[in-house]
């Protein structure tokens, strides 16, 4: 068994093998000792994956969950992102849930065997290396880039790994730790460090995108300034914005009941495309307070859906400063909004949504043709990259419910804000005038 490894700092114990008790040690190094003995490499390798998956459940850090069956808890180091010995010991039966392991690795073989088969490997290629470096593809040649990159100070991955990477004999390089996008972590990178990785990574999909095809970005965190730095990054590259769309995974995790404000589930998913001439994000020059902005976003929202909740209030944020461009200010001030929504909205802990106070109707002091020409403005902005040009009533079928916590306004109203914005195109069709969209607040 691996000895001596040191462990990050904040873990419970110094070194890897402090992590487990003499009797899984000693199981686990027996079993290692033997799938090693395997001359088929691809068997060997497929049995290393389920003592991999063994590894997690079989040290002190286990912590054992009393809702889910045997082998149902988690490892520290996903749950609390640190070597955290658990309070309660618990000794899994580890040549019970190899054998379980092993059967899962077999139908999951055999599920996927249509896809992934003898004749269809060699189309594969799986590597391992570092994003800010793709010289190994040729420019122009890949059709679609989905990526799901690290959130500068959410886990260190590296310094985590370091359990599995012991046993399983996996090298860690000073350069692995150079290239790792990380804020903070064992070797102390800072928020430079990362936004460098970060751009250079987006650079090197640009040169490997053929042109015309997309780029899908996953985010869970929703950090404006993070945001910003993408958009920024991106569209220096050559990248055209197209879109962001949030994306559920249904699920609430252990990290978000503990702290339900500042911890989301799902993600949001922004699209890039490379196209010869990209066309920016028109910034949109805001001669008002950004906190009129954000409150009559939020209101927005929260009227549309007759209450809504954190994570909603959030992507819609996101969405709206991404495409008005006023992220940047979002970053500077609006990092947590938890005090404002508390402060302007009713809160019920247990649906965990937020709804319009009881008694106010008018939280912002927007006058009713700004308030339309904001949501018109943005409403066209998404029809345009998509392509589109609705009719009137398309738009005020959009735009309504986002109002109606004030008074509704005429139909006459909405097409008076339009026509100083907007211009026919084909019949009772609209889109946003070529000048003078970029402000507005005018
Ligand atoms: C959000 S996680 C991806 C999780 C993955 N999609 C999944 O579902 O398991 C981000 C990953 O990026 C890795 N990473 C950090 N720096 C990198 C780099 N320079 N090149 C490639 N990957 C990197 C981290 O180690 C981490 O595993």
């Amino acid at each position: 068994y691996p000895k001596g490894n040191i462990l990050p700092k904040g873990s419970d114990v110094g070194t890897v093998e402090k992590l487990f008790s003499k009797e899984q040690l000693a199981k686990l190094s027996l079993l290692k000792s033997i799938i090693k003995k395997e001359k088929n490499k691809n068997i060997k390798e497929s049995l290393l994956l389920m003592f991999s998956g063994l590894l997690t459940k079989t040290n002190l850090t286990y912590h054992s969950s009393s809702v889910r069956a045997e082998g149902g808890g988690d490892s520290a180091a996903f749950r609390y992102y640190r070597y955290r010995i658990a309070p309660r010991p618990f000794e899994l039966d580890i040549s019970k849930y190899f054998q379980i392991r092993f059967n899962k690795v077999i139908e999951a073989k055999k599920e996927i065997s249509y896809y992934i088969n003898d004749n269809t490997i060699e189309n594969i290629k799986n590597v391992k290396g570092t994003a800010t470096d793709l010289s190994w593809i040729e420019s122009e040649s890949v059709d679609y880039i989905y990526t799901d990159p690290p959130y500068g100070k959410k886990i260190p991955y590296l310094d985590l790994s370091i359990m599995w990477n012991a046993w399983l004999d996996l090298e860690v390089t000073k350069e692995d730790y150079e290239l790792e996008a990380i804020e903070g972590g064992e070797h102390y990178k800072n928020k430079d460090d990362y936004n460098k990785l970060i751009a250079q990574s987006i650079k090197e999909m640009y040169r490997v995108l053929k042109y015309d095809r997309w780029m899908s970005f996953v985010f869970a965190h929703k950090d404006p300034e993070f945001w910003h730095l993408i958009i920024d990054t991106a569209e220096r590259c050559g990248f055209e914005y197209i879109g962001a769309v949030p994306q559920k995974n249904g699920q609430t995790s252990f990290k978000k009941r503990q702290h339900p404000f500042t911890v989301l589930s799902g993600q949001l998913i922004i699209n890039f495309k490379k196209v010869k001439n990209p066309r920016s994000i028109l910034k949109a020059h805001l001669g008002i307070d950004i906190s009129e902005i954000i409150l009559q976003t939020i209101e927005g929202i929260v009227a549309k859906n007759e209450g809504a909740t954190l994570e909603q209030i959030n992507d819609e944020l996101i969405i709206k400063g991404l495409e008005l461009g006023f992220l940047d200010l979002l970053k500077k001030e609006y990092s947590d909004i938890t005090p404002l929504l508390l402060q302007h909205f009713d809160y019920d802990d247990e649906t965990e949504i937020f709804t319009l106070k009881a008694d106010t109707k008018f939280k912002t002091h927007l006058d009713e043709r700004l308030r339309i020409r904001y949501y018109l403005i943005s409403y066209l902005r998404r029809m345009e990259r998509e392509g589109r040009y609705p009719h009137f009533d398309d738009i005020v079928l959009d735009i309504l419910p986002l109002l109606k916590n004030g008074m509704t306004p005429e139909n006459q109203t909405i097409l008076g804000v339009l026509e100083d914005i907007a211009e026919h195109t084909g019949e009772d069709r609209w889109r946003l005038k070529t000048h003078g969209q970029g402000e507005l607040f005018a």
